[in-house]
């Protein structure tokens, strides 16, 4: 089998075993979220602006409580992701809260073999890249996926943060994709005592990379912003110094945690 296929489909096994540990777990609150609140951050909602009435397309959803959070601020939402159990449980809590939502299981690479519509918007967030391999495809589909006008949103953890290695103190790998990082997981970032594991293929992408890819898409970029804190506690140690804000105690704000790009498809 194909390499790359094979890496896709273990990264598939992955997140399906994730999904249920995930909405089960403190991290994702999900009654709270059922029971009408959003899991949308500011930084992503004030770069976005108004959805109401906007087609938006979220990619690499997971199960789905970004993507509905926009349909309850009334934009019209299409949801994509490779994991089928994420994809189920999206459309399951999509019923339950009574929201028309539209759920696509496939590889981000094959969105367009799957959707021909362009959106208002798209946006992807919060461990999202780093699970593909090479971003000259990816952005193509960001690209197709918009309209003439149309803005793409990415807000994710700051590149720099995966070169510092697994306790996330020094350096540990490189900051440019320069190879596969194969890892044998145990637990999630959700849920770091849950029985569930397996192999990892993920890959590191630099700014110029992303810049690059977005750029010869013809795209242009609005807004590029740096933080000094993260909106989870996903990273060994973290410590929360305000409310939902979290930072490592050997490094707080001297390093950056997550970024966030506005870009533009031109008329
Ligand atoms: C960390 S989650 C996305 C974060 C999201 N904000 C959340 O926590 O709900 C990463 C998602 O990417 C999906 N994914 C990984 N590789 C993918 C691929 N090649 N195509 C589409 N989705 C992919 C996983 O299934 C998972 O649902």
């Amino acid at each position: 089998m194909d390499k790359t296929k094979e890496q896709f489909e273990a990264n598939q096994a992955l997140w399906n075993q994730k999904t249920e540990v995930h909405r089960d777990s403190d991290f994702y609150k999900n009654e709270a979220f059922l029971a009408g609140a959003s899991s949308l951050n500011d930084e992503e909602v004030e770069a976005i602006g108004d959805v109401s009435g906007k087609s938006l397309l979220h990619l690499q959803c997971h199960f789905g409580q970004d993507t509905l959070s926009f349909a309850r601020m009334g934009a019209h939402v299409t949801g994509v992701d490779l994991s089928n159990k994420s994809i189920d449980l999206a459309k399951e809590q999509a019923k339950k809260i009574g929201i028309d939502a539209h759920f696509v299981c496939c590889n981000v690479l094959d969105t367009r073999k799957h959707l021909s519509e362009q959106f208002d918007i798209v946006f992807t967030s919060y461990g999202t890249i780093g699970w593909l391999p090479d971003l000259k495809p990816w952005a193509e589909v960001v690209q197709q996926s918009l309209k003439p006008g149309g803005m793409f949103v990415i807000i994710d953890f700051h590149p720099m943060l995966w070169s510092l290695d697994d306790k996330f103190e020094q350096f540990g790998y490189p900051y440019f994709n320069r190879k596969t990082i194969i890892e044998d997981t145990e637990g999630t970032y959700a849920d770091t005592e849950a029985a569930i594991g397996g192999k990892s293929y993920s890959w590191n992408h630099s700014f110029a990379e992303l810049f690059e890819s977005l750029k010869s898409q013809g795209l242009t970029i609005e807004t590029f912003n740096e933080y000094d804190y993260s909106n989870y506690n996903c990273f060994p140690n973290v410590k929360e110094f305000a409310q939902g804000k979290w930072r490592f105690p050997q490094h707080e704000d001297r390093i950056p945690y997550m970024y966030l790009q506005k870009w533009i498809k031109p008329i």
